[in-house]
């Protein structure tokens, strides 16, 4: 096992796009998306972040379990001109697909949408799927006329923000190369956007999900699937050589106050080339986990409430409350109260860097019943584990999962519930949250103490 270190420094960075208009993006080394970092199992990790950005920023190790210091929440911010060291050891059987994103209270939105964001890969020594790889982090960017990033609307806040340029390792609609021996590594790293990702003529075969690999490869499918924050290890497969459109069809989240249209997106081209990727039948075998010791629930909601009674205003950076009432008045067609805004809550509570929510024990086993009873989608995230899901239920239907997988976030449609277990890993404090940057932003965020 070895050491891996590197040194990464968040700051604004001045980039002139393709239209001769330079914008300020802020990003890890100037690099959009930031550094790939790409480790082995065993290795220690020691990655030197200093914060070169205008206010406080942490970074967060999503999907991976590492000692409470190293985790990037909320409760260790750095503050503008300081470093940090942040110091981890990968176990084995961590092999997966990760990433590395802000995590300072009241900021992470801002920062994100500015740019900040980057890929970790975790690699098995002896990997069953030891394929050339390509990796496509997708995010999306939203520019003024004059080239700057705007800061979030109201409906941005309360429906997450979607830049309308969806981009994939940094480019604009690229074209792509992609042959059927590669595995295909695939973040959704936007604030909120679904993805349903299709090629006309090629199928996915989904071998890994956000922490490894599957037991076994799953049967092609026509599209991909991937809330915000989700990852997926595919190989893609056809019967041609084609080019073809990467599109991502439009799903209806549940946005409030806005009608949709229900548009398909072009994502950029491919120009795909078939080859026998010879996938392995058995993949992995993941040990099965034990009944559980605790049980708990998790309850997403929203409530609309008015603005001036609200805590959650102050995660809003950068908006005039007078014109956020006009804007909201308008939006609502005068269908709900002027001047009401809407609040994220899980349990009924809005976060609280002082309140720990529940208490767990390392090494427990546990059950989590999540319940969507909002209106819109939220996917769910949390950290420090990879958690199985179990069964989901919609409507009245019951379901138990198609397949074992591990995950760190999982997506609940309205009305949706969702078992998950886990084993609890290092002590420490544990957000879970909407992976909605600004739902999390603005409060609908827990903290689990693990003891
Ligand atoms: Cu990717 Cu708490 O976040
Ligand atoms: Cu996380
Ligand atoms: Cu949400």
């Amino acid at each position: 096992a070895g050491v891996f270190q590197a040194a990464i420094t968040a700051a604004p960075v001045k980039i002139t796009m393709a239209g001769g208009k330079e914008t300020e993006f802020w990003a890890y080394n100037g690099q959009l998306p930031g550094p790939q970092i790409e480790v082995y199992e065993g290795d220690t990790v020691e990655i030197t972040v200093t914060n070169r950005l205008p206010q406080p920023t942490t970074v967060h190790w999503h999907g991976l379990d590492v000692p409470n210091d190293a985790d990037g929440n909320p409760q260790d911010p750095k503050e503008p001109g300081q470093s940090k060291t942040y110091r981890f050891t990968l176990p084995e059987g961590s092999a997966g697909t990760y990433w590395y994103h802000p995590h300072p209270h009241n900021y992470v939105s801002e920062q994100v949408y500015k740019g900040l964001a980057g890929t970790l890969i975790v690699k098995a020594k002896n990997d069953v799927l030891a394929h050339s790889e390509q990796h496509w982090l997708i995010s999306n960017l939203r520019l003024n006329e004059d080239g700057s990033i705007p800061p979030n609307t109201m409906l941005d806040w309360m429906n997450g923000r979607e830049g309308e340029f969806v981009l994939i390792n940094g480019q604009y609609r690229p074209k792509i190369k992609l042959s059927g021996n590669e595995r295909l590594r695939i973040w959704n790293a936007t604030s909120a956007r679904y993805l349903r990702l299709k090629i006309k003529g090629v199928q996915w075969i989904v071998v890994g999900t956000d922490g490894g690999l599957l037991e076994k490869p799953l049967a092609p499918a026509d599209e991909l699937f991937l809330a915000p924050a989700e990852r997926v290890e595919v190989f893609a497969v056809g019967q041609a050589q084609t080019t073809a459109e990467l599109t991502s069809l439009y799903y209806d989240r549940r946005k409030m106050m806005v009608q949709e249209k229900a548009a398909d997106l072009n994502l950029g081209e491919v120009q795909f080339t078939p080859a026998d990727a010879a996938l392995p039948a058995a993949l992995r075998t993941l040990p099965a986990l034990p009944a559980p010791v605790v049980k708990r629930e998790v309850v997403f909601s929203e409530q609309m409430k008015p603005m001036q009674n609200t805590q959650s205003q102050g995660g809003m950076q950068g908006m005039d409350h007078g014109a956020m009432a006009g804007e909201m008045a308008g939006a609502m067609q005068n269908t709900i109260p002027q001047d009401m805004v809407g609040v994220f809550l899980v349990n009924g509570k809005t976060f609280d860097m002082k309140r720990v929510d529940f208490v767990g024990n390392e090494g427990d086993v546990e059950e989590w019943t999540l319940a969507n009873q909002s209106h819109m989608d939220h996917p769910f995230h949390l950290h420090g584990t990879q958690f199985e899901v179990l069964q989901t239920s919609l409507n009245g239907n019951t379901a138990p999962a198609p397949y074992r997988a591990r995950k760190d976030t999982v997506n609940l449609r309205p009305g949706e519930t969702a078992v998950i277990r886990f084993i609890q890993g290092n002590k420490g404090l544990k957000m879970f949250h909407c992976h909605i940057l600004e739902h999390e932003n603005l409060g609908m965020m827990a903290m689990l103490q693990v003891k």
